[in-house]
């Protein structure tokens, strides 16, 4: 983050330094230091987006597109804290959710405190002995999902942008009481801190499932294929089986798209359709536009949580082939990306199927009707109210 003295620096209130009073001494460490004992940890944190919060490509492009100083707030909530400024650039760092205090989820975003005046770490255990290095703070609000929400819920000038938490306090999850991290942060059995014996309940800090496949479990696919007079009709379904919110979640460029392929027996593309699934904001003449330029929702066709997306596409009458579809994340959409110059879009393939046909003949087109259903693995979360050893 390139610190602007000038800028305005805002953080959570509580935690900014009193600008009358003396220089206030503050606890604050970059993750390497965490990691000198807490090896696992910083292991599975530094590759995973919360330790690239303030640094990733498309953030960046976005923040200087929005000329926003206050996007700090959440993606490097250590701005402006304590001598060690560059600890900001770590983004949504250790020192960021092991001193966070009081968070209180609402549209306004980022309401919590961060604890830096003494060298106490807030955890989800009570009874660990303190150490020479940091005293441990008791605090089961970390197995909550309010933890989450203060920064996973942002609704700016009315205009809904984050929503994560309130999709989740409003959906099936928190009826069955399983916050964030049942799914985000699952067990393992490990030591915490080297040397320390091993102990159970022991969450992953890589956010998106053990083996990074979160976005694999999320949804199943049903693909139904039928001839209609010679023409080939495909029905596809796509259900959010296992995510807590809708899908795609987060920022609301995000997009799943859903690419429908004919292939003749050769394997050469004859036809493709596509659609695109996510929140669209737009600007008063209703082109899509980012978050920070946007007036209004133009449409929403995320997919709530036990929910079902349909559509029906119909092809020309082909010869024998394949019918190919696959649901792909995608990190930005089209529009969105050629605004900001970003042209290295992530992407994953979150679940696919592969329906084969065959030509028509007197009695109608060889193998079909089908419907191939394709099912992720479960969501792999963690047993519900499991206690702590
Ligand atoms: C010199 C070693 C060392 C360093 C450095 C260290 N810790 Fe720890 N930490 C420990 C030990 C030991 C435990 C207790 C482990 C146990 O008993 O299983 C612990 C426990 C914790 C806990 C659990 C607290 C609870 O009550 O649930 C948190 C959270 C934590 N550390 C965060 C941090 C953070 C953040 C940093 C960096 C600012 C850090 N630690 C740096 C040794 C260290
Ligand atoms: C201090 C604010 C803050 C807190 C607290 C926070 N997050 Fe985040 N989270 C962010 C930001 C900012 C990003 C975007 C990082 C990026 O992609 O640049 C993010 C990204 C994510 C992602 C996207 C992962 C990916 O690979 O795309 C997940 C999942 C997530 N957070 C879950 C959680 C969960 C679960 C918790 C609570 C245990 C939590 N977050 C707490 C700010 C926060
Ligand atoms: C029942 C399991 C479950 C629960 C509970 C849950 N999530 Fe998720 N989450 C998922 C799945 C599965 C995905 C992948 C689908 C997607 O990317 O939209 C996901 C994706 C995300 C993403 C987007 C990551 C990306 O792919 O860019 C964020 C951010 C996120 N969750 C935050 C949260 C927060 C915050 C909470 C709690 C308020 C929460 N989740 C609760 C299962 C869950
Ligand atoms: C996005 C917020 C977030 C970030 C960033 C984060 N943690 Fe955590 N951490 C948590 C939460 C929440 C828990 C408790 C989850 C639970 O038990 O359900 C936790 C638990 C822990 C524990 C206690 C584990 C146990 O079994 O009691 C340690 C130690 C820890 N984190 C260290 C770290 C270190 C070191 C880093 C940086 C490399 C880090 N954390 C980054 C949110 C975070
Ligand atoms: C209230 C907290 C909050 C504020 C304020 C905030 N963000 Fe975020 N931002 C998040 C969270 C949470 C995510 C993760 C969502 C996801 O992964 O889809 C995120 C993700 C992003 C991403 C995706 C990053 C990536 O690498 O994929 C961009 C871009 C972004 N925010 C831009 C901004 C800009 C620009 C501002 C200021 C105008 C801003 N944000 C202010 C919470 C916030």
């Amino acid at each position: 983050m390139p610190h602007d003295a000038a800028a305005p620096k805002v953080v959570a209130v509580d935690a900014q330094p009193d600008a009358a009073g003396p220089p206030r001494k503050v606890y604050v460490h970059g993750a390497g230091r965490c990691g000198e004992c807490h090896e696992k940890m910083y292991d599975e944190w530094e590759t995973s987006a919360h330790a690239r919060a303030a640094s990733s490509t498309l953030y960046k492009a976005a923040v200087a597109n929005a000329g926003d100083a206050t996007c700090d707030r959440c993606h490097a909530p250590l701005e402006g804290i304590g001598p060690k400024d560059h600890l900001a650039s770590e983004g949504v760092t250790c020192d960021v959710c092991h001193t966070l205090r009081e968070p209180r989820p609402g549209p306004g975003g980022a309401d919590f405190r961060l604890a830096v005046d003494d060298m106490v770490k807030f955890g989800p255990r009570c009874d660990l002995k303190d150490h020479y290095f940091h005293r441990m703070g008791c605090s089961p609000e970390h197995k909550e999902a309010a933890v989450c929400g203060s920064c996973h819920w942002w609704e700016p000038k009315g205009i809904p942008v984050f929503t994560e938490y309130k999709d989740w306090r409003d959906g099936p999850s928190a009826k069955a009481n399983e916050p964030c991290q049942s799914c985000h942060m699952p067990d393992e059995k490990a030591m915490i801190a080297t040397g320390s014996p091993v102990r159970t309940g022991v969450p992953h800090h890589g956010l998106i499932g053990l083996a990074g496949d979160l976005r694999k479990r999320a949804l199943s696919l049903e693909v139904a294929v039928r001839d209609e007079g010679g023409a080939l009709q495909v029905s596809v379904s796509v259900r959010n089986v296992n995510a807590g919110h809708s899908v795609p979640a987060g920022l609301p460029e995000r997009r799943v798209v859903v690419k429908v392929r004919i292939k003749d027996a050769s394997g050469t593309e004859l036809a493709t359709e596509t659609r695109q699934l996510g929140r669209v904001l737009v600007d008063a003449t209703g082109t899509e536009v980012p978050f920070w330029r946007a007036t209004k929702v133009g449409s929403d066709t995320r997919i709530a949580p036990g929910a079902t997306w349909t559509d029906a596409f119909v092809f020309g009458p082909p010869a024998g082939g394949t019918v190919e579809v696959d649901v792909v994340y995608r990190g930005v959409s089209d529009p969105v990306a050629k605004l900001l110059a970003v042209a290295d879009v992530e992407e994953m393939l979150m679940s696919s199927a592969r329906v084969p046909f065959g030509p028509p003949t007197a009695a109608g087109r060889a193998k079909v009707p089908k419907t191939i259903i394709t099912k992720p693995p479960p969501a792999g979360k963690r047993p519900r109210s499991q206690g702590l050893p």
